[in-house]
């Protein structure tokens, strides 16, 4: 695997790749869930390239940037070994110069829920993916489905700015519990881990009670209560899984989506809604 940090020899680099070319973007702090999205890239492409890079633009004020886990040569040897063909790894500093200050906006839907959360963060992730994504030049670019608005915020400005690469959509990894793997997981101590897969219980029982025709309001109610009880719910909703927008006549394409806080780690989750209701 070549490892490159200057963002002046990537595109050169990547071009003569056999293609098609599949791109797996990461901030590090790998796990299961991001090696299935290098599996994914791997089996559709005759070339994978794969990028490590912590983007400060996507974390607010008073957000983990500093605190966020870094392991790059582990990183890069779970990179090596999953068959990545080169690792693309700039600096800060290579990535966003002095004079740099393009922001890209996704307009309303980066605004709800984690958007509303987090203000800033989606222009954060759509202006380093764009930027990456000219960089490297893709065919097909991975996304994993735990961070679904994020997927729905990309296919947008992808589809606005007539960006030519395929998204791909990798299902969420999850422990055997049900927790969806997320770097953010570390953060967890012995209780708040044996209450966050709440988390995805409280999903769950929110679609089957949808499934079973209930109104959303008392569907949100029933699954409300099966979260863990020092869990603190930021949102529980039914948003179209295209526009994110909430719906309440549930039909799908759509994802249940949910956000909760476990002491001082907000975790996210969702479950799509692929089927219509019987
Ligand atoms: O999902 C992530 O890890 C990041 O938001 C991404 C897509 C690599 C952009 O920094």
């Amino acid at each position: 695997m070549r490892l490159i940090a200057d963002p002046a020899e990537v595109r050169g680099l990547c071009s003569s790749l056999p293609r098609p070319l599949g791109f797996v973007p990461t901030m590090g702090a790998l796990h299961e869930g991001h090696l299935a999205l290098v599996a994914r890239a791997r089996e559709r492409s005759a070339s994978v390239v794969a990028s490590l890079f912590v983007n400060p633009l996507q974390f607010g004020a008073g957000e983990d940037l500093q605190r966020y886990p870094r392991d790059f040569a582990g990183d890069r040897g779970k990179l090596e070994a999953a068959g990545v063909d080169l690792l693309f790894g700039p600096s800060p500093e290579a990535m966003y110069p002095a004079t740099f200050s393009t922001s890209i906006d996704a307009g309303s839907m980066a605004d709800s829920f984690e958007g509303a959360i987090r203000p800033g963060h989606f222009a954060g992730v759509a202006t380093v993916v764009v930027k990456l994504l000219h960089l490297v030049g893709p065919d097909a670019l991975f996304l994993g489905q735990k961070d679904a608005q994020q997927t729905a915020v990309l296919h947008r400005v992808i589809h606005d700015l007539a960006l030519p690469v395929e998204v791909e959509i990798v299902e969420t990894v999850r422990e055997a519990d049900g927790l969806a793997l997320s770097s953010r997981n570390a953060y967890l101590n012995e209780s708040e881990r044996a209450a966050a897969p709440t988390l995805h219980r409280c999903l769950l029982a929110l679609r089957a009670a949808l499934e079973r025709g209930a109104s959303k309001s008392e569907a949100s109610a029933q699954a409300r209560g099966t979260l863990a009880g020092g869990a603190k719910l930021d949102y529980l909703d039914v948003v179209d899984a295209e526009t994110f927008e909430p719906i309440d006549d549930v039909r799908p394409p759509a994802f249940v989506i949910g956000a909760a806080r476990f002491g001082t780690t907000r975790l996210i989750d969702n479950l799509w809604i692929r089927e219509a209701r019987a």
